[in-house]
C-alpha cells in the first residue's frame, strides 16, 4: 500500500502545526499514542495507513506560508523536552509542501488569520473564484504527483469564518460554475472554495471548523458524483465533548434541566478571531446545539466565549447545570474543563485523515456519518449524544 497526503488548509496555525509535530513525533517513536482514537482496540483490524506513510502539505495565507516550526515553538514548554528539536527536519521538509492560499470570499477580512500583526494575510490575487479553485486544485494534484501518493485527504483547519445566511447562484452545478467564473467577489465563502478544490482534485474532505466548507447541497452532490467521502463540521474536542456525554445522564434519570450555561476562556489565535461577534456566532451556534438537542425540555442555554491572551493555548470552560429532581428539589452540577486546545485537536486530525483515507480507498462516497463523534455539528447525523455516535463508529468497523 502506498502512502497518502494530508493537505491542511491553514497549515501553519496552531492545529495545523501541532498536527505536523504530532505526526513527526509518532513516526520517530517519541510520543505515546494517547489522544488518538484510532489507536483504540476497536480499530485494530481497521486497515488504516501507518503514520510513516503520511506526507503533509497544505495552504496557508501567512506571508511565505508562515512557519509550522515557529508555531510549534509556542508549545515547547508544554511537551516533553527535546521532542521539537528531533522533529525539526520533518517540519522543515513538510513546510516546503505549503502553498499560498486564497482570501477570496472571506468578506472584509473577517476570518481568523493568526495573532501576530506580522502574520497578516497576503492579499488574494485570484481574478475570480473559478481561477482560485483552479489554482488550489493544481496545488493539491501537484502534491499528489510529486510525492507519488495514492490518495489525498484535505482537512480544513483554517481560522473560523462568518457563516453566510444563504448562498446565491448555487442551486445547480451549472449555475454555480457561471457565478464562480465572474470576475471579482466570490459567491462562496473561502472555506467552500477549498472544499470545491478538494473535490476537483479527487480528495476526501473534512471540515474541522464551524465554517461552511462542503455543506452546500450542490457541493455535496458534486463530491458524491465524483465518488468522494466528506464530513464536518467543527471538531468536538473539549467542553462540547463533555456536554455530549453528560447531557444523556439527565435524560436517563429523568432529571429536569432548567438551565445549562457554559463559559469559555481561550487565549490562542482562534480565541482572538472569536472576538469578532459574527465569527463568534458561528462557534456559539455549533457549541449550543448539543444540550438543546439532547435534552427533551427547553432549558435556558447559553454559551459565552471570551478571549484571554494570557492563557495562550490553554482553554478553560466552566459549565453550570441547574436541574430539578424528585418532589421539585433543585440541584446543580458544575464542571471545569482545562485543556490545551490544539493538543486535543491534533490527534483527531490524524485520526480523521486516516479514517477518511480508508473510505476513499474503499470507494465509499458521501457523508462519513460514522465519524459523527468527532464533530459538534455532524453533517446529516441527528444523534448528538456521544454514546450513540460512538456506537455508529464502532458498528462501522465491526462490519468488516
Ligand atoms: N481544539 C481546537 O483547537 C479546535 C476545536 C474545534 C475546531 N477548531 C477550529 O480549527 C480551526 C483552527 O484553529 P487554530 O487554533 O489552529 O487557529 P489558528 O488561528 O492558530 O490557525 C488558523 C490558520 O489558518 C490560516 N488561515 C486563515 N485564513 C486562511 C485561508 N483563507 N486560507 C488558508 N489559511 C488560512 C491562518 O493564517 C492560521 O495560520 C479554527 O477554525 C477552530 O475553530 C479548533
Amino acid at each position: 500500500m502506498r502512502g497518502f497526503g494530508l493537505w491542511l488548509v491553514g497549515a501553519s496555525g496552531y492545529v495545523g502545526s501541532t498536527t505536523a509535530l504530532g505526526l513527526s513525533a509518532m513516526r520517530r517513536g517519541l510520543a505515546p499514542t494517547d489522544g488518538l482514537v484510532t489507536e483504540g482496540r476497536a480499530f485494530q483490524w481497521a486497515d488504516l495507513v501507518g503514520y510513516d506513510r503520511i506526507v503533509l502539505g497544505g495552504h496557508e495565507i501567512k506571508p511565505a506560508c508562515g512557519s509550522m516550526l515557529e508555531t510549534c515553538g509556542e508549545f515547547e514548554r508544554l511537551i516533553q523536552t527535546g521532542v521539537l528539536g528531533k522533529c525539526r527536519p520533518d517540519l522543515r521538509r513538510w513546510q516546503k509542501n505549503l502553498r499560498p492560499g486564497t482570501t477570496l470570499g472571506a468578506g472584509s477580512g473577517r476570518r481568523g488569520q493568526g495573532r501576530s500583526p506580522k502574520s497578516s494575510a497576503h492579499a488574494s490575487t485570484d481574478a475570480s473564484a473559478a481561477a482560485a479553485i483552479e489554482r488550489l486544485t493544481a496545488d493539491m494534484t501537484g502534491f499528489r504527483r510529486a510525492h507519488k501518493l495514492e490518495n489525498v485527504v484535505v482537512i480544513n483547519v483554517a481560522g473560523t469564518e462568518v457563516v453566510p445566511k444563504s448562498v446565491r447562484g448555487a442551486a445547480t452545478w451549472a449555475n454555480l460554475q457561471k457565478t464562480l467564473a465572474r470576475r471579482g467577489a466570490s459567491p462562496l465563502p473561502t472555506s467552500s472554495l477549498y472544499a470545491l478544490a478538494a473535490i476537483e482534485a479527487g480528495a476526501a474532505y473534512i471540515n474541522f471548523t464551524p465554517s461552511l466548507g462542503i455543506d452546500l447541497p450542490v457541493l455535496r452532490r458534486r463530491a458524491e458524483e465524483r465518488g468522494l467521502p466528506y464530513m464536518g463540521r467543527d471538531g468536538k474536542t473539549g467542553e462540547t465533548l463533555v456536554k455530549s456525554i453528560l447531557a444523556p445522564l439527565f435524560v436517563f434519570r429523568n432529571l429536569n434541566v432548567l438551565s445549562w450555561v457554559g463559559y469559555n476562556l481561550l487565549g490562542n489565535p482562534d480565541g482572538a478571531a472569536l472576538k469578532d461577534p459574527r465569527v463568534r456566532a458561528s462557534k456559539q451556534k455549533s457549541k449550543d446545539l448539543t444540550v438543546a438537542k439532547i435534552l427533551a425540555g427547553k432549558p435556558v442555554t447559553r454559551v459565552g466565549i471570551d478571549f484571554l491572551p494570557s492563557l495562550g493555548d490553554r482553554k478553560l470552560a466552566w459549565d453550570f447545570i441547574h436541574f430539578r429532581g424528585f418532589l421539585g428539589a433543585e440541584m446543580s452540577l458544575q464542571f471545569i474543563w482545562q485543556g490545551v486546545d490544539s493538543l486535543l485537536a491534533a490527534p483527531l486530525i490524524l485520526d480523521l485523515a486516516r479514517l477518511a483515507e480508508r473510505e476513499l480507498r474503499r470507494g465509499a462516497p458521501g457523508p462519513m456519518r460514522h465519524l459523527a463523534c468527532f464533530f459538534k455539528d455532524p453533517m446529516t447525523v441527528a444523534q448528538l449524544a456521544m454514546h450513540d455516535q460512538w456506537r455508529l463508529l464502532v458498528k462501522h468497523f465491526s462490519q468488516r
